[in-house]
């Protein structure tokens, strides 16, 4: 054994390394799995009792030798290079690729941090739903469209039939229930409905619902709240107005426009020349609601409003198409990347 040892050191020494190949070579040779010394370490064992100590030692002297040398000639290989100009200092360096946020996810938090600031928490729920949290619990009547199979997904589940969401307002239905008012929370999260794909339209988006209940809440609150988060949004210069619409779970119910960023309310092809843009319905919550949920409507009421995160993006971004966002095409994505 220490014979292999001296020869080993021998060899060691002797080994010619002026370049990165023969620097590899020597790696493979005396410090690889495979190596001499590697080798000898697992004869150990049949190195009787009384020897071991020392041999051991021995052995591990010479792996650190080995490294050492292999250090040392790693260093002049370096030197060598920088010297022969074969490494050029004033090449620009390689810089890490950096990931970002999807716009997505960008103005979903934005919007949510909008809402945090007047006290408003997200609350969240899952996206396969039964009938009670996305339909029969929001006062849709039994005929109403939005429970064909054309407008949604439905699957089976063991016994039960159940739906993909079609909106979060699911999860304030599950916030309701669970919750003494005042209640306060808004509910990002994707949903599904069955349509078509293209750039108008896309199986799969993404919403901000958001839910107010308390005593003496009043439409004149609705408003001011949605006033405030399309300031916060679009600029303080922004203005909304509200248009009579229905939903099952609101009454009276609105749609809110707000005043076209991109032209100033002046008109143009965006806003197709009205100088209002779309965002989002809302309404105040209707009595059923509260009572399915198990909310006395003769002390409380309350307002929601919902949006698309997409279609919000779409006005900041000025993005014309939805399916963009979920192509994954990393020459669309990058444009996102945060300039450092
Ligand atoms: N849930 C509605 C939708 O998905 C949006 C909405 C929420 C409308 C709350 C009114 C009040 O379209």
């Amino acid at each position: 054994m220490k014979d292999s040892i001296d020869t080993i050191y021998q060899a060691i020494t002797s080994y010619k390394v002026d370049n990165a190949a023969a620097l590899e070579q020597f790696r493979i040779k005396f410090l690889g799995s495979k190596s001499d010394i590697k080798t000898l370490f697992t004869e150990l064992k049949h190195v009787p009792n009384e020897q071991k100590k020392e041999i051991g030692k021995l052995l591990n002297e010479l792996r650190m030798y080995a490294e050492s040398t292999f250090d040392n000639h790693k260093l002049s290989i370096e030197t060598t290079s920088v010297k022969k100009g074969v490494i050029d200092f004033s090449k620009p360096g390689d810089f890490n690729q950096v990931g970002s946020h999807h716009p997505i996810s960008t103005i979903k938090n934005e919007i949510i941090e909008i809402f945090n600031r007047i006290g408003y928490i997200v609350s969240e729920g899952p996206e396969i739903e039964d009938d009670w949290h996305n339909f029969s619990a929001l006062n849709f009547p039994p005929e109403h469209p939005a429970r064909d199979m054309q407008d949604t997904f439905f699957i089976e589940k063991g016994e039960r039939e159940m739906a993909l969401r079609t909106h979060t307002s699911s999860v304030q239905v599950r916030v309701m229930e669970n919750t003494t008012p005042p209640i306060r929370t808004i509910s990002p999260g994707r949903v599904y409905r069955n349509e078509a794909i293209s750039a108008r339209a896309h199986c799969f988006f993404h919403q901000v619902e958001g839910l107010y209940i308390d005593k003496n809440v009043s439409f004149a609150d609705l408003k001011q709240t949605l006033l405030y988060f399309a300031q916060e949004m679009f600029g303080e210069k922004a203005q909304i107005r509200m248009r009579p619409s229905y939903f099952p779970f609101t009454e009276p119910s609105a749609e809110v426009d707000v005043s076209c960023s991109i032209c100033n309310a002046k008109g143009c092809n965006v806003c197709k020349n009205t100088g209002w843009l779309e965002i989002l319905g809302c309404g105040m919550v209707d009595p059923n609601v509260l009572e399915a949920s198990g909310i006395d409507s003769s002390i409380y009421s309350g307002f929601a409003f919902g949006m698309g995160v997409e279609r919000i993006t779409q006005l900041k971004y000025k993005v014309n198409d939805l399916r963009m966002y979920s192509e994954n095409d990393i020459r669309f994505l990058k444009q996102f990347t945060p300039t450092i």
